[in-house]
């Protein structure tokens, strides 16, 4: 087991009930879609795996951690287990290839020169090594595509997620985008928020679907739908 919601709930300030007795479990490998209308907590599930946020109730355990009431301290050390390609990707359009990559290790307060080895090695892996001194908004948007996977995937952690990463691409892109996920995140536990349903049904895979910050779906229980109207 990779990933453990155990009837969690997220209430934001402001009283607003984003997440509403959640429970699932995810298993190492695994490849799970995260589906829902604007607004049903999608986002909220990931913030919580990324320690960005914690619950308001109940508990969650990541690779065999429980994170649910960690100290602020410890959260460096659980992010080195999530690799996180955000919508729109947020690359720093100003800094090179190079520097968004190195950046996203410096927060671990990794040393210079390791960084340097670990930056190397990925823009190898990722065909992007021509492109290292690059700034990012001269890159076209294939290019970006694969240094948000490479900044993903860079300190090799088991768990990546995506949120919404096809949000604005056509068709095409979409299918690369796939293309270089099916290549490099084979052995990743991979949690995709997503509410594009064509995506889904194009590239099937296990299903968990939110309403309203509750789970009407989860495709891997072969019951029916539930029906959410109170
Ligand atoms: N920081 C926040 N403070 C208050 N409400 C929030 C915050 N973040 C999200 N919400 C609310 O929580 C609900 C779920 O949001 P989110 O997880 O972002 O949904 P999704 O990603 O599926 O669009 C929404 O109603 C949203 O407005
Ligand atoms: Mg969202």
């Amino acid at each position: 087991m990779m990933v453990k919601f155990y009837n969690i709930s997220v209430i934001y300030p402001g009283k607003k009930r984003a997440l509403d007795n959640i429970t699932f479990t995810i298993e190492k490998g695994e490849f799970v879609y995260i589906t829902g209308p604007s607004g049903a907590g999608k986002t909220t599930i990931l913030k919580l795996i990324y320690s960005e946020i914690q619950p308001t109730e109940g508990v969650i355990h990541i690779a065999g951690k429980d994170v649910s009431r960690i100290s602020d301290k410890s959260i460096p050390y659980l992010r080195r287990n999530v690799g996180v390609v955000y919508q729109d990707f947020k690359l720093i359009y100003d800094l090179t290839v190079f520097q968004n990559l190195a950046y996203a290790l410096e927060i671990f307060y990794m040393p210079q020169k390791e960084i340097k080895l670990y930056v190397e090695a990925i823009l190898k892996k990722l065909e992007l090594y021509t492109k290292r001194n690059m700034l990012v908004k001269f890159l076209s948007g294939g290019e970006k595509q694969r240094v948000a996977i490479a900044r993903a995937l860079i300190n090799n952690p088991p768990i990546i997620l995506l949120d919404e990463p096809t949000g604005n691409l056509d068709e095409k892109r979409a299918d690369s985008l796939m293309q270089l996920m099916d290549e490099f995140f084979q052995d990743k536990t991979v949690l995709f928020a997503t509410h594009d349903k064509a995506l889904i049904e194009k590239y099937p895979a296990r299903i968990l679907e939110l309403n309203n910050g509750r789970l009407v779906f989860d495709s891997s229980l072969k019951n029916e739908k539930v029906n959410i109207s109170d």
